[in-house]
């Protein structure tokens, strides 16, 4: 067995004086795509920001790759691409510019062949590469922030919400997009309130309320999750 990319064990988080994150445990293997679904106020969020380091945990552990995330928190930042469910890129600057300052920000050198071929692999239409960002649509925006991350070869992808506010073509390209990192290797851990969403993509599918995990459903070889059971599940602890 190789050792999982990201684990949680009994991990508890405290924010305001209240417990938001209550025993979680779980895991991600290499290349797989992960959701962790919730409702409003779960703990969704604050999962992902206890695994870059940002938020201690008062009991359990975080770890990535084997290291605690509280001992060694450049061990996940040096590897983790995270994208905040609003993503901040400059708009007076086109998709290229904010491409190129960005990645030499990371310290990180890539010709303009290199970018235009990020931007290909994110399918972004080619006349919209040199506007201004401001002219841009949300799922444009978002494309451009995940060819950061491939640009950077960021091997594991952290991201809130990713489709909130997309059409459903943008979805769609989105999870294509999304299938096609995992399937090159990239592990993606994304938070999502979008059920149908996370099983047409995840291979594992997490559920959370109230800061519990209350869920967990794995794909069969070569099937998709029930979306219809994840459902149900998450609509009963919803309303219960
Ligand atoms: N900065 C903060 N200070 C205190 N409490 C916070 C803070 N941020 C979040 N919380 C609380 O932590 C709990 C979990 O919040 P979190 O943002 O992780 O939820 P979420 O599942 O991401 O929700 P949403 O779907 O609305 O984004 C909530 O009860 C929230 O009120
Ligand atoms: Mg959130």
């Amino acid at each position: 067995m190789t050792e999982p990319v990201l684990k949680a064990q009994g991990l508890c988080v405290d924010r305001g004086g209240r417990r938001v994150l209550d025993d979680v445990t779980f895991s991600i293997d290499q290349g797989d795509v992960f959701a962790l679904l919730g409702g409003n106020g779960a703990g969704k969020s604050t999962a992902l920001l206890t695994f870059l380091g940002f938020i201690p945990p008062v009991h359990g552990e975080a770890f990535v790759r084997g290291l605690n995330v509280q001992q060694d928190v450049q061990a996940i930042r040096s590897q983790a691409a995270y994208l905040p469910e609003s993503v901040s890129l400059y708009s007076h600057l086109s998709a290229r510019e904010n491409l190129q300052y960005f990645l030499s920000l990371s310290g990180v050198e890539r010709t303009a062949d290199e970018i235009e071929r990020g931007l290909d692999e994110v399918r972004l239409a080619a006349e919209a590469r040199s506007r201004h960002l401001s002219s841009y649509s949300k799922g444009m925006r978002q494309k451009v922030a995940i060819a950061l991350a491939v640009l950077r070869r960021a091997p594991l992808l952290l991201l809130d919400e990713p489709t909130s506010g997309l059409d459903p073509v943008a979805i769609d390209e989105f999870h294509t997009i999304l299938t096609s990192l995992s399937e090159s290797g990239t592990t993606v851990f994304m938070v999502t309130h979008d059920v149908y969403g996370a099983c047409h993509v995840a291979k594992r599918v997490a559920l959370l309320q109230q800061g519990r995990m209350v869920g967990q459903f794995q794909a069969g070889d070569g099937l998709q999750i029930s979306a219809e059971e994840v459902h149900q599940t998450f609509t009963q602890y919803q309303s219960s």
